[in-house]
């Protein structure tokens, strides 16, 4: 599908919700999965890579129905999944795959996890190099999937393992796995990774101490996690594309209500209000142990920024739209130390700076980043590469410059409803 936006000749304007959160989603139905009873879980995304997790836990013999936004899952509790010996297929999610890794190690089920080509290219050493000191008996091929897990006695080893990048999948994978250790665990990380998966095991029973740093993870130890009454903000990594476009497009004012406010999800805010968006929070509140807001944004002329540190991490997934902001600011925006931008569905670095060329852009790559100088894309047409992001964010640019984007339904991967979402705003 190629997928051209009207060049907006007034303003964005309105208020509307989003599907629910991603990442929670994903956690949700495995958790679910993982405890004894019946979990109803409201807001569920239904997207292709909510698919993906909810037709794995099928496969190992946990299914789920999912009716008008109404998850239900009737868990297996914390022992071996049904299906032992199963292959189950994670489409392109990472996050399925790698936090699906840390339940069928923790648990000791055998089975296979595999997924798309694209999936297939991503790193798995990152996971099973831990859960091997755990004493996990699992094969990659060649440090990715497919992967094998073979049955390993009860009771992991408890380990204490710095992860060497900032990363929440791997994290929450060997968070998940230590709750079958025989004692508490600790994991360091090296930013600020988003924190879903303490803050939701908590809440069902599990005993997880989380300071943004450091985690100590306590076995479950026969103790049943509670199932889930839930229902799930709204996605603040897709309402990071409406908030980019009301960005760009002079005069808007567009407020996403019910959106996920957990700080180590709101770089993408912090950042656009640096570069002179104004950014308004109101009806704050705790939804399951996550903060939540309805958040406006009113646009002011964009100015170039500079990112770096933990800002990456609590920004990113938002590095292709941000680039698309960086591309209507005055100045050069300059993004470091990013280096994990390469590992995302595609090489988000690459990938990024050779569409934005394409579109006449004056950009430049650096190994841990990129650099946009405003005012310099032109238009014309560029790929999504696969990457549900990308083509999101570069259908944006259409807003200011006819912009065609091939490739674009690789978007119904997160966002399906992205194009009537962004169109329900044109005045
Ligand atoms: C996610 C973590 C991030 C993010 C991904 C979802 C999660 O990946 O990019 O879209 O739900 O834990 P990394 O943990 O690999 O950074």
């Amino acid at each position: 599908m190629n997928l051209s936006l009207p060049v907006a000749s007034t303003p964005l304007k309105g208020a509307l919700a989003v599907p629910g959160d991603k990442s929670l989603a994903h956690r949700a139905a495995l958790f679910a999965a993982l405890a004894e009873g019946t979990s109803v879980v409201e807001n569920y995304p239904d997207s292709g890579v909510t698919r993906a997790m909810r037709g794995a836990l099928e496969s190992l013999g946990v299914p789920s129905s999912l009716e008008d936004g109404v998850l239900t899952l009737k868990g297996n509790g914390f022992r071996p999944f049904p299906n032992a010996g199963a292959t189950a297929d994670c489409g392109n999610s990472a996050t399925t795959i790698r936090l699906l890794a840390g339940a069928l190690a923790g648990t000791g089920t055998a089975a296979t996890l595999d997924g798309s080509d694209g999936l297939r290219k991503r790193p798995m050493n990152r996971i099973a190099d831990p859960l091997r000191e755990m004493g996990v008996a699992v094969e990659t091929t060649e440090g990715r999937a497919p992967m094998a897990f073979h049955t390993t006695p009860a009771g992991l080893k408890p380990v204490d393992y710095a992860v060497p990048v900032a990363s929440a999948q791997v994290l929450s994978c060997l968070q998940i796995a230590a709750l079958g250790a025989s004692a508490a665990s600790r994991f360091t990380v090296p930013g600020p990774v988003r924190d879903h998966t303490a803050r939701l095991l908590n809440s069902m029973g599990a005993s997880i101490r989380d300071d943004g740093r450091t985690s100590v993870v306590a076995p479950l130890a026969g103790t049943a996690l509670r199932p889930l009454q839930a229902r799930l903000p709204g996605d603040i990594s897709s309402a990071a594309f409406l908030f980019v476009a009301a960005a760009l497009v002079p005069g808007s004012e567009v407020t996403i209500a019910n959106v996920g406010v957990n700080e180590t999800r709101t770089g993408i805010l912090d950042v656009l209000a640096q570069m002179g968006a104004q950014i308004v929070r109101t009806n704050e509140r705790l939804e399951m142990g996550e903060p939540v807001a309805d958040v406006t944004l009113v646009a002011h002329p964009l100015a170039a920024v500079s990112v770096q540190g933990d800002l990456v991490v609590r920004s990113i997934d938002e590095f292709p739209a941000l680039a698309v902001a960086a591309a209507f600011a005055e100045g050069r925006t300059v993004v470091r130390e990013a280096k994990e931008l390469r590992f995302k569905e595609t090489d988000r670095i690459a990938a990024i700076v050779t569409q934005l060329r394409a579109l006449g852009a004056e950009v430049e790559a650096f190994d841990d980043g990129f650099a946009v100088t405003g005012g310099t894309l032109k238009g014309g047409t560029a790929r999504a590469n696969g990457d549900h992001r990308l083509a999101m964010s570069l259908a944006l640019c259409g807003l200011r410059v006819p912009v065609e984007v091939e490739g674009a339904e690789i978007l119904n991967e997160s966002f399906p409803s992205f194009v009537p979402s962004l169109t329900s705003l044109f005045t």
